[in-house]
């Protein structure tokens, strides 16, 4: 009898056994997407959820080595997108019945960006009557700042750790204070406190990564009862530090097929999490996000960003739709998704079932 069935049935997953399944090729590898899919099909049913994506800015205060957008970049045109922008983004969510925006942004704490962001939310909102559910990835902010953002409307943020292990986290950022794991985790805690639905998540295959870490990483969403996850392989940017390790990475394959496996285990693992499909995904195999969805995912994100905006930011190299539109992009995640068989959730907010769950 193969242990992947065996395994694949357990109550309750050790690190061991983690590992192992991340670790599957081949015949058996199949037998985990197979169940990962089944579960996803029990789960949230046939159902994926679209998150129109606007790009917001790509002025950024961090230097993260793996980023293309990084402070130090001085190759990068900045740019922060127009208000009339932004809210001819929400209309397009609104009449395409998407039901949610993601507002995402390189790194700034400066008051009069956290007061922006806080007008943005208002009127989007206001235009949309409150229909449009609004998600925010604009990285690590103080206490006071994630409340006024909840308060002004955002009901989901997202905040990838990157690495749950401190030292790969360290092997990734600079040595500063601006980079501190620990600052990041506090952050992830002070959301899930003031009631934001959490989403975190990690990059699959930088230099140095181990299966063990990445069977930490699950546990860690576990541990910190972390409603969303978006993970992406990682992808060299050939303007950043991290970029001089690039003989010391995985094949293209190799890193997509284990974020697959990342994704399908973590299905499994914890069952009711809304899983992204990454766009990075893509940026690695042609098919990335529809198989991504295929092994569990149930979020999809289209690019709403405005093309004029976007060469500018390609957080990697290759990203996919750089020079696509607002309706390309819409009417080619609609086409993907229906070769895999799933079924696009309108006009509904799409939120986690493990945010509801916990609190009966
Ligand atoms: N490859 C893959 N993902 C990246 N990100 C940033 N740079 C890269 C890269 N080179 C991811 C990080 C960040 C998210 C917005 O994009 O995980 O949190
Ligand atoms: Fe901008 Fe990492 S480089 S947050």
């Amino acid at each position: 009898m193969c242990g992947v069935e065996n395994i694949l049935k357990k109550e309750q997953l050790t690190k061991e056994d983690l590992v192992f399944l991340l670790s599957l090729k081949g015949e058996e590898q199949q037998k985990l997407f197979d169940y990962a899919r089944k579960i996803r099909e029990e789960q949230t049913g046939k159902y994926v959820y679209f998150r129109g994506l606007l790009e917001y800015s790509n002025l950024c205060s961090k230097d993260c080595l793996y980023c293309g957008i990084r402070k130090s970049n001085t190759a990068v045109i900045r740019y922060i997108v127009e208000d009339e922008e932004v809210m001819t983004a929400a209309r397009l969510i609104l009449s395409a019945g998407y039901g949610s925006m993601v507002l995402q942004s390189g790194e700034r704490s400066d008051r009069k960006f956290t007061e922006h962001i806080s007008y943005l939310l208002r009127s989007i909102k206001s235009l949309s009557d409150n229909k449009i559910g609004i998600t925010l990835s604009c990285g690590e902010q103080s206490e006071e700042v994630y409340k006024e953002w909840f308060v002004a409307g955002a009901h989901r943020y997202l905040l990838r750790i990157e690495s749950s292990n401190p030292t790969l986290y360290k092997q990734l950022h600079p040595q500063n204070q601006l980079h501190d794991y620990h600052q990041r985790v506090k952050c992830l805690q002070n959301l899930k406190q003031i009631g934001y639905q959490v989403g975190t998540g990690v990059m699959i295959g930088v230099p140095g990564q181990t299966l063990s870490d990445l069977a930490d990483d699950l546990l860690f969403f576990k541990e910190q009862d972390i409603d969303m996850i978006g993970m992406g392989p990682y992808s060299e940017h050939h303007q950043t530090p991290l970029y001089a390790r690039k003989d010391e990475l995985l094949s293209q394959n190799e890193r997509f097929y284990l974020t697959l496996n990342m994704i399908a285990v973590l299905r499994i693992f914890i069952k009711d999490v809304n899983i992204a499909a990454a766009t990075a995904m893509q940026a690695l195999h042609p098919q990335g996000r529809e198989l991504a969805v295929k092994v569990g995912a149930n979020v999809i994100m289209p690019n709403l960003t405005p093309t004029k905006y976007r060469e500018n930011y390609q957080l990697y190299d290759n990203k996919p739709c750089v020079s696509d539109t607002s309706e390309q992009c819409m009417g080619c995640l609609q086409r993907r998704l229906a070769s895999v068989g799933t079924v696009i959730g309108y006009n509904e907010w799409g939120d986690a079932q493990h945010f509801f769950n916990k609190k009966t």
